[in-house]
């Protein structure tokens, strides 16, 4: 400390803002969006109906809603030069990288309608994110399996749009499953927003440069890519993969973690809110076994991870570090059941951020307590020295 600075590693005391938008309980595992408990909106919403009341505080009427689906419904298109920026990438471009790419030229497009302070502009670039953020996933999702990208198909769903860019194909026509459809609108709906999370903060504190939209959502991108943040839902399944290929007993694979052998981490788990049960985690760990039956998928690294979350909740080093599983710990699991590849489970969780990122970064914009960020810092560095003479 030194006058009026407190140094705050990774701000675990610090509250960089005020927002309206979600509540956390991290003893009681609250999670509310608006005043209104998750439980209830992941029960009876939609992925855009959510979407909507984020960035508006209010649940939408019906007109309002069929208004808003029908825009982004007519922004879905890419522009061709925008499909040709995929030419340029490697097959083995991991799809974040790609969408955190495609969404920063996305604004490129758009030069005439970024003025951060005109309330149409950011309506319309709010609706051609939630319109092409999810096509530009897909492609970026057919370029790693070297298949044809398709158009969107404005007849469909949000999602049903979404699972037919990944999953269709150009040779016959797509099938909707909805129980596919289900799954994946309620797990979007758990991830649309957390208060002020790593990649949310890089979105806020990027807008509060009066950055565009289009630029502070790919920083909010990059930020989640990391496999501490939404890049774990990745690192768990690779992690039970190689549990499952070593042959060793979870037991074996715990005692590693605590003796934190190469600084591996039970991932999946932890969170620093959330220190009694992540509400999400319940879920979507309800909602594993009954996805994976109704998809008729038998995969034992379900089984591992309750394995191991069994070991691990009754192992006096997770429970006096309060570690339980987050929302990153079962998703894999479900999103491997549905048919993406690993690589793609962080790209799935930033289409359900996207409204968050755009909801915080609305109303960092509107607040006119808003500054541009710019924290302190504390100086270890050396005292002043003379210019060596040489
Ligand atoms: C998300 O912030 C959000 O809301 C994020 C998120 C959202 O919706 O936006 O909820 C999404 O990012 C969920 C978290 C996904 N990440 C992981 O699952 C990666 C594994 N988890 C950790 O790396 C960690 O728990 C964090 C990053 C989630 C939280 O980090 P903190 O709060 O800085 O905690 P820490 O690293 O200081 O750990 C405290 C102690 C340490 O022990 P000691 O060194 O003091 O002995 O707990 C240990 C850590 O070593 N620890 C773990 C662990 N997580 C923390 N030990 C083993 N396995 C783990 N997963």
């Amino acid at each position: 400390q030194t006058g009026l600075t407190t140094l705050d590693q990774g701000f675990v005391n610090t509250a960089a803002t005020q927002s309206a938008i979600t509540y956390i309980d991290g003893d009681a595992g609250i999670l509310r969006y608006r005043g209104y408990a998750i439980e209830d909106i992941a029960a009876n919403s939609t992925y855009l109906e959510v979407a909507w009341l984020l960035i508006h505080g209010e649940l939408p009427t019906a007109v309002e809603l069929d208004r808003f689906e029908e825009t982004i419904r007519r922004h879905t298109l890419l522009h061709e030069d925008l499909r040709r920026f995929f030419d340029a990438l490697p097959h083995s471009a991991h799809p974040m990288s790609v969408l955190s790419s495609a969404v920063g030229a996305l604004g490129t497009f758009y030069e005439d309608s970024l003025d951060v302070h005109d309330p149409e502009q950011v309506e319309i670039s709010t609706i051609r994110l939630l319109a092409k953020l999810p096509v530009i996933a897909a492609y970026a999702h057919k370029k790693a399996l070297g298949q044809a990208f398709l158009y969107p198909d404005n007849s469909l769903s949000f999602v049903d749009n979404f699972l037919k860019l990944n999953f269709g194909n150009m040779a016959e026509p797509y099938v909707v499953n909805p129980v596919l459809s289900k799954a994946l609108e309620r797990l979007l709906i758990l991830h649309e927003d957390h208060e002020q999370n790593a990649s949310t903060s890089t979105v806020r504190l990027v807008g509060s440069t009066e950055a565009n939209i289009f630029s502070s959502i790919s920083a909010g991108i990059n930020a989640l890519y990391g496999p501490l943040h939404g890049g774990a839902n990745e690192a768990v399944l690779k992690m039970l993969g190689e549990i499952k290929a070593s042959g060793e007993s979870v037991e074996k694979f715990v005692e590693r973690v605590k003796n934190k052998e190469e600084g591996i981490r039970l991932m999946g788990f932890g969170h620093r809110v959330y220190k009694n049960f992540d509400p999400r985690a319940k879920l979507v760990k309800e909602s594993a076994d009954e996805v994976l039956d109704a998809l008729g998928v038998q995969d034992d690294l379900l089984d591992i991870a309750k394995e191991l979350e069994a070991v691990a909740l009754a192992d006096d080093y997770f429970i006096e570090r309060k570690l339980y599983p987050n929302v990153d710990f079962y998703t894999g699991v479900i999103y491997k059941a549905m048919g993406f590849p690993p690589r793609m489970f962080t790209v799935l969780f930033a289409i359900g951020r996207l409204p968050g990122w755009i909801a915080h970064w609305r109303e960092m914009n509107a607040d006119p307590a808003t500054r541009i960020g710019r924290p302190q810092q504390l100086y270890v560095g050396p005292t002043e020295r003379a210019w060596p003479r040489r």
